[in-house]
């Protein structure tokens, strides 16, 4: 399966702070944003990714990200000439999805929680339809909303519902088949003029082909598209890494762990970084690692 992290939009909602910088390069306290998507991909064992932003933000991606070797990836660069909705992202990334099925994170999304990396990685043996989320949520009508019957069967998507039927969120994150490059090809633009990716769920709905998993109320899932979800977002991490001592989103440490880059690429990694917190953390890693490595061969 492969991975597209869709980093594009012009980020209204946030200027002046996007009047420069691209949306998913905002720190979310220790880390760019894009760190937070990016970490989904890893942990759900996906290594082939595509990350389409602009012609102008696309530099800094590559700058930040670069070929993605280091990660033991595989990154792509796909410009957006003009944002058109979240389905416009299959059509550009169509050569690169090829005959594959595909993921695809919204850049401003962040999931976290206990037993989600196995969630996600059971989709990634999705063979045909889709697949996506539930999330229960306050404020729906912000959202993608899914509606089901009394049996839990899913009875209606709608986006951005005046009148929500239900509280439950679709998340930007979304599992489909090979099928989405044409699928995404027939879409024509919504009211506000964009291709939606409801219209895509709302295909595979219709079909009997699309599975809607809930995250359970023990998960968290925090889209960071406005100033206070910015700050809250930045508040959860900054509070759950000083509680714990982890790190949430430590790409070379997830890198590592999944089994993607040896330790000596991870020393390399470490040694290429200017000192600093990010540097330590990852320093004591690799020190915690080189002993029990040690304590197995000795
Ligand atoms: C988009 C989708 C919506 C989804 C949301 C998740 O909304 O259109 O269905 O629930 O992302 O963040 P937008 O970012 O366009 O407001």
């Amino acid at each position: 399966m492969k991975g597209i992290l869709l980093a594009g939009g012009n980020g209204t909602r946030l200027y002046p702070l996007t009047r420069v910088t691209n949306k998913h390069l905002m720190s979310i306290y220790d880390k760019p944003m894009i760190f937070y998507p990016l970490s989904t991909l890893m942990l759900a064992g996906i290594r082939e990714i595509a990350l389409i932003s602009s012609p102008k933000d696309l530099p800094s991606y590559k700058q930040l990200l670069g070929s993605g070797e280091h990660l033991g990836l595989s990154i792509t660069y796909i410009e957006q000439e003009k944002p058109e909705g979240i389905a416009q992202a299959f059509t550009l990334a169509e050569d690169f999805i090829n005959r594959d099925s595909v993921c695809l994170t919204l850049g401003d999304n962040i999931f976290y929680g206990d037993g989600f990396s196995k969630l996600l990685k059971d989709c990634t043996e999705l063979e045909e339809g889709g697949i996506v989320f539930g999330y229960q949520v306050n404020d729906p009508e912000r959202y993608g909303v899914v509606s089901f019957d009394q049996a839990g069967n899913v009875i209606d998507i709608e986006e951005k519902p005046q009148v929500p039927k239900s509280n439950y969120a679709i998340p930007g994150v979304y599992f489909y088949d090979n099928k989405i490059v044409d699928i995404a090809k027939g879409l024509t633009p919504s009211a506000r003029g964009e291709l939606e990716i409801t219209d895509v769920n709302l295909y595979y709905l219709q079909r009997g082909q699309l599975k809607v998993k809930l995250f359970g109320r023990g998960s968290a899932w925090l889209d960071t598209g406005t100033p206070d979800s910015l700050l809250d977002a930045s508040n959860f991490v900054g509070t759950l890494e000083k509680r714990q001592g982890n790190k949430i989103a430590c790409l070379e440490e997830i890198a590592y762990k999944m089994g993607y880059i040896s330790i000596d690429t991870l020393t390399k990694n470490i040694s290429a970084m200017p000192n600093g917190t990010y540097k330590k953390y990852l320093a004591q890693i690799l020190k915690n690692e080189t002993a029990s490595v040690a304590a197995v061969t000795s």
